[in-house]
């Protein structure tokens, strides 16, 4: 079985490929670099053994998109993470995550749809659902308008999956909306790699905890939750990487209940951002250097899933703890900063 991973050299991409091969799946990786390294296939290869093909096409390039379908017949599924992820960037350059995260499914589902039949994986997020109305949040809850351009690719693009699924019975397709990926591969071989300041709270604890930044800001201690700081969600990325598979597998069998479906991917357990701390200064035996700032514009209160869906149709559960994720956070921090 022939696998397409778009983004495979990224955090979540290349943590898939390991799973992938380790199921003796056949991946072709497309990546244009633009947020991950080549190197990336070398913690590949020292976990599994085998070398994915690589090929560096920027999937904003139409022509290149056909031609990599027309060499590589044997395709049958793919999942698609390539696309832009700041959420601020996003509000400063819309038209960029428009086409970036936009354009490029539209030309990946265009040469799906010419095939007799095609498994389509897409990565949605829980930023569709917004501040949801009811913890934990399950799949049928409404989705909310999105706050920033990138949320609104997220919520698009599965509209874009779910029109196209409604008229190409042949191609099928799964949406799964990421809660908080965080963490590294337990060998340390692969990991999240932010350019730049990270937009996300976990690579910004470890980068302080090796000094790499003075202080990490809190915003916020006043939200209506135990100890008045953010809850999220937080999954071990080998566990949502696990997840992909199984997605795969499912459209691969025909044990998918419609050509179109969603699920949440997430612990099912809320974290507050102070309890995420001390989970760092647990595993890592530091004091992190933190202060409580004002509230940050644009945060939500609140974000667990409900995972029963996930639990009883795909047969995946999450199962790392916080620590653990974490623990595998900071190893890969001290290896890279080493
Ligand atoms: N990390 C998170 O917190 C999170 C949460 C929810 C959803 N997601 C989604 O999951 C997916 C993967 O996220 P990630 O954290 O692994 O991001 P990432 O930036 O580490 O990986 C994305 C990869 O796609 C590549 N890419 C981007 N544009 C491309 C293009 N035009 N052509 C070819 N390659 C391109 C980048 O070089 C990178 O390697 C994204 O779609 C993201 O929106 C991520």
């Amino acid at each position: 079985m022939k696998v397409l991973v778009t983004g495979g050299l990224g955090f979540i991409g290349s943590h898939t490929v390991v799973e992938l091969q380790n199921k003796g799946f056949e991946v072709v990786i497309i990546d244009d670099l633009s947020n991950s390294s080549e190197k990336v296939l070398d913690g590949i290869v020292a976990i599994t053994g085998k070398k994915p093909l690589f090929e560096k096409i920027d999937l904003k390039e139409k022509s290149k998109v056909e031609d990599f379908f027309k060499r590589h017949t044997d395709v049958q599924g793919v999942i698609h993470f390539a696309a832009s992820k700041a959420v601020g960037e996003s509000v400063e350059k819309p038209l960029l995550y428009y086409e970036n995260n936009i354009g490029t499914l539209v030309y990946l589902l265009k040469e799906l749809s010419k095939k007799d039949k095609a498994s389509f994986i897409f990565s949605s997020s829980c930023t569709v659902y917004g501040q949801a109305d009811k913890m934990p949040i399950t799949e049928d809850a409404p989705v909310k308008t999105a706050e920033s351009p990138y949320g609104n690719t997220k919520q698009m693009g599965e509209e874009i999956i779910s029109d196209t699924c409604k008229v190409v019975p042949s191609l099928n397709a799964i949406a799964l909306r990421y809660f908080n990926p965080m963490g590294a591969h337990p060998s340390t071989e692969i990991g999240e790699l932010p350019i730049g300041v990270p937009q996300n709270l976990v690579p910004f604890i470890t980068q302080t905890g090796m000094g790499l930044r003075d202080q990490l800001s809190v915003f916020g201690d006043d939200y209506p939750t135990s100890d008045g700081t953010c809850v999220r969600d937080y999954i071990h990325v080998v566990d949502l990487a696990k997840a992909h598979v199984l997605a795969l597998q499912r459209l691969f069998e025909a044990k998918n209940k419609a050509n179109y479906e969603v699920f949440n991917l997430g612990t099912g357990k809320g974290s507050t951002v102070l309890e995420v701390i001390k989970s760092f200064e647990k595993v890592s035996g530091k004091k992190l250097n933190y202060k409580i700032v004002p509230r940050r514009s644009g945060d939500i209160t609140e974000a667990y899933a409900n995972t029963e869906k996930a639990n009883n149709e795909l047969g995946w559960k999450a199962e790392s703890t916080l620590d653990e994720a974490m623990k595998s956070a900071w190893d890969w921090e001290q290896k890279v900063r080493a």
